[in-house]
């Protein structure tokens, strides 16, 4: 077992601790017992995930004298509805779950989502424990506090702030991820690197064969290292009121190429990576960093099997970015990077700014 790393995320009476490390399924039970006082538990977890990873969270749940439920819902985005939420407010009640009673979420970003907001919004908020079993959870979605449900006409549109008492992440559960899931994950590590931490960068750069193999140690440094970052933005900015934003560096354009595709085509790690390029290049437009940045993050995202360019039409695109949230005023903010490890916020007024970073991103 590797060592068990305890990242803290400072936020007053709503701090919490994210723990990382290799076969902590195990310990769910202990390390939810440190700190909860209610005894009655529900997971929540799609199928597939429960099949993998249920009965060892609630076998350990149960052993510290907890009292078990377990819930499926639907795998998919599409799980993250009004209605799913409903169908988890009856499994509450029906399992007479009071206000200390705990909502563990066991999965990915979906579950953490969906399990969050039922959490945050049953009896006005029970205490949620995250135990998230994708990279993409487990580097991002768990941590920070944003949950929320899909509505018809858009992504995460209705949701809250609303902080996890505890995230524990077991990058063992990593060895059943899909290929193409990790490769997603690991866009938004790279994300970090980009904003943050050259020396992440450089470390995805010199152990991508391990880390790709899902040997357990480089993951654990990718995740800690990434939670660390995370927690660091929105301990200073909880609510996105300002820096939280750099977060969002390649997401301008990645949710623009996510729209286009129904959010069925590209996984979001993969629209991301996307959009890094598209960012990177108008960076390099600016002046901000150089040719040699840009070229090393299209290496690196190559590498890892994600792509950098798309063949949707460049102004249907440009169209779908200007409806994008991040517009406001006629303006479309974006997150540049100041060569690789720095960012910075900017907003941009002519759309033919962009055009020319499209242009230079998808070049090569
Ligand atoms: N709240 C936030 O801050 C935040 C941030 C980023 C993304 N998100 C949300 O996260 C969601 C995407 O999350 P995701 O990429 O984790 O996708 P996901 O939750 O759909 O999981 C992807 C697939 O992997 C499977 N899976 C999960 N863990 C597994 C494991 N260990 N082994 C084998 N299969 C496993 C799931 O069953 C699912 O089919 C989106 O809805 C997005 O909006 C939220």
């Amino acid at each position: 077992m590797t060592t068990v790393a305890r990242v803290p995320v400072a936020l007053g009476n709503r701090s919490y601790q994210i723990i990382v490390g290799d076969g902590l399924l195990k310990q769910a039970g202990a390390l939810c017992g440190e700190l909860l006082p209610g005894r009655r538990v529900m997971i929540v977890a799609n199928p597939a995930v429960n099949c993998l990873y249920g009965t060892t969270v609630s076998t350990s749940l149960r052993k510290a004298g907890f009292q078990v439920a377990n819930t499926e819902v639907r795998a998919g985005e599409r799980a993250k509805s009004l209605r799913q939420a409903a169908g988890l407010y009856g499994a509450f009640l029906r399992n007479q779950m009071d206000r200390r009673s705990v909502v563990i979420a066991l999965g990915g970003g979906v579950i953490g989502d969906l399990a969050g907001y039922a959490a945050a919004t049953f009896l006005r908020g029970l205490p949620l424990v995250q135990i998230p079993t994708t990279l993409l959870a487990q580097v991002d979605s768990s941590v920070g506090g944003k949950v929320a449900v899909n509505l018809p006409e858009g992504k995460n549109l209705v949701g809250a702030f609303y902080q996890p008492a505890l995230v524990v992440a077991d990058v063992q559960t990593l060895k059943s991820l899909p290929a193409r899931q990790m490769r997603a994950g690991l866009a938004e590590v790279v994300k970090y690197g980009m904003i943050a931490d050259r020396e992440l960068f450089e470390y995805v750069e010199t152990r991508l064969d391990s880390i790709l193999r899902a040997e357990e140690e480089p993951l654990a440094h990718l995740v800690t290292r990434s939670c660390a970052i995370k927690a660091q933005v929105v301990e200073q900015d909880e609510r996105e009121e300002g820096m939280r934003a750099i977060l969002n560096f390649g997401h301008t354009v990645g949710h623009a190429l996510e729209t286009q595709g129904g959010y069925h085509r590209l996984l979001h790690g993969e629209a991301i990576a996307i959009g890094m390029v598209v960012a990177t290049a108008l960076s390099m437009n600016r002046g901000l960093c150089e040719r040699k940045d840009l070229d090393r993050l299209r290496t690196l995202l190559t590498r890892i099997g994600l792509p950098t360019k798309t063949s949707v039409d460049m102004n249907s695109l440009l169209r779908t970015v200007r409806y994008d949230k991040k517009v406001r005023n006629q303006m479309i903010y974006f997150v540049l990077t100041k060569r690789i490890g720095h960012a910075m916020l900017a907003a941009i007024s002519d759309p033919g700014e962009l055009r020319a970073a499209v242009r230079a991103a998808w070049s090569a």
